[in-house]
């Protein structure tokens, strides 16, 4: 008896999702497996993904484009709750798992299968955040992880894998883990291991050195509807060309790189590097356009419940009642978050030198040191009188 009958399997094409495949048939006794590779901007690496997973024993082999619903229902309310993990990481990683969990669910759940698996190793947050979220969508289906189970090291994983015909990496493999998807890339081992090590130039595909960086600067104007993104330079443009035509525009300039020591949930601080040109810049014009439209209280109070949803997010808790809450509140924050944000790209720096908003709440003629300055002046000092009230007496009575 196996630990499952039908298996779907997240697939990357990489060597050890493709051993997950003989792996679960012959030492899980899992009798099919279905395996799964979600389109998530990824690139050229899907293309022979198809074929590759049908060599190596899948019964059947599933291409999902997400990319869409990457970008609107995960990267844009990321965006609006200006999630920047630890203050720098997007979550591009982490934002892409919840996606593939549900893909994986309802493909398991539309082919009869009674388990899902994964590739993850059990030090890292991915584990988690597969395992949570398929748990959420879907309790009564089993999650395989075998790649934490067998213990082999990449050589034997490689062998295992040759014996089923699975080919050894044809390039000598990169000595680096890469995640990457519309959001951004995530490197992380090899030389980076060692956090005094500088990056070496070649770990970088989205964003340019700021050295090759043009040396003029470029002016981008990114349009908000209700805090979402959807225009460039006066253009509307779809979720998906937006992301890639600002991740473009500004990683030609060198911006939206982050070398970081960064708290897993797992307990490991790991030292990651990240380029994700477009949500860096994203999130900081979003910001932006918040402090012209909301109120000071609302601004402050959300910063608190970023934090919180920037955690549960990166945490694997993308589903979870917690969370839902918070989006509603945030949903609630934003319908007055429209206009445009203009940033002035030059050499790694995205500095945000205008904003205007048909709801903004900035008032010249209060704000205003010139002549039409309609603030009440005298009303400020009862206001003081009142406000440092509670200040007077404790200086009056004891100063400790
Ligand atoms: N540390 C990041 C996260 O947990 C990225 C992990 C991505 N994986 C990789 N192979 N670099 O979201």
């Amino acid at each position: 008896m196996g630990r499952a009958k039908k298996v779907v399997l997240a697939y990357s094409g990489g060597v050890d999702t493709s051993v997950c495949i003989p792996y679960l048939q012959h030492e899980w006794g899992v009798e099919e497996v279905i395996t799964l590779a979600a389109d998530l901007g990824q690139g050229d690496e899907l293309e022979p993904v198809k074929e590759k997973a049908l060599k190596s024993g899948a019964s059947e082999s599933l291409v999902a484009d997400v990319k869409e619903s990457f970008v609107q229902d995960y990267a844009f309310p990321a965006i609006q709750a200006n999630a920047l993990y630890e203050n720098r990481y997007p979550l591009g990683t982490a934002l892409a798992r919840p996606l593939i969990a549900k893909v994986l669910v309802e493909t398991a759940q539309n082919y009869g299968a009674d388990a899902i698996a994964h590739g993850c190793t059990g030090k890292g947050n991915d584990q988690v955040r597969f395992d949570v979220s398929c748990t959420a969508l879907n309790p009564k289906l089993k999650i395989l992880a075998p790649a934490r189970e067998w213990g082999m090291s990449r050589e034997q994983t490689i062998a295992y894998g040759e014996k089923f015909g699975i080919p050894a990496p044809v390039k000598k493999s990169s000595p680096y883990s890469i995640d990457k998807n519309l959001l951004g890339r995530s490197i992380e081992a090899g030389i980076l291991e060692d956090p005094a090590n500088e990056p070496p130039e070649e770990i970088y595909e989205m964003t340019k050195a700021v050295a090759d960086a043009p040396n003029e600067p470029e002016y981008l104007e990114i349009g908000f509807e209700k805090g979402i993104p959807v225009a460039i330079n006066g253009t509307v443009k779809t979720p998906v060309q937006l992301i890639q035509e600002i991740n473009t525009i500004v990683g030609n300039h060198g911006i939206g790189r982050i070398d970081m020591i960064e708290n897993r949930l797992v307990g490991i601080k790991s030292r990651e590097i990240y380029e994700s040109p477009a949500m860096v810049v994203l999130i900081n014009a979003h910001r932006d356009l918040e402090s012209l439209t909301l109120t000071a209280d609302v601004t402050q109070y959300k910063r608190g419940l970023e934090e919180t949803y920037t955690k549960l997010v990166y945490n694997g808790l993308w589903y979870s009642p917690l969370k839902n809450a918070i989006d509603a509140f945030i949903q609630q924050t934003q319908i007055r978050v429209s206009g445009v944000v203009r940033l002035k790209l030059f050499k790694g720096n995205a500095t945000i030198v205008g904003r205007c908003s048909e709801n903004t709440l900035y008032t010249p003629d209060l704000a205003t040191y010139g002549a039409e300055d309609q603030f009440d002046h005298k009303a400020a000092e009862g206001f003081i009188y009142v406000w440092g009230l509670p200040t007077r007496i404790w200086a009056q009575y004891n100063r400790d």
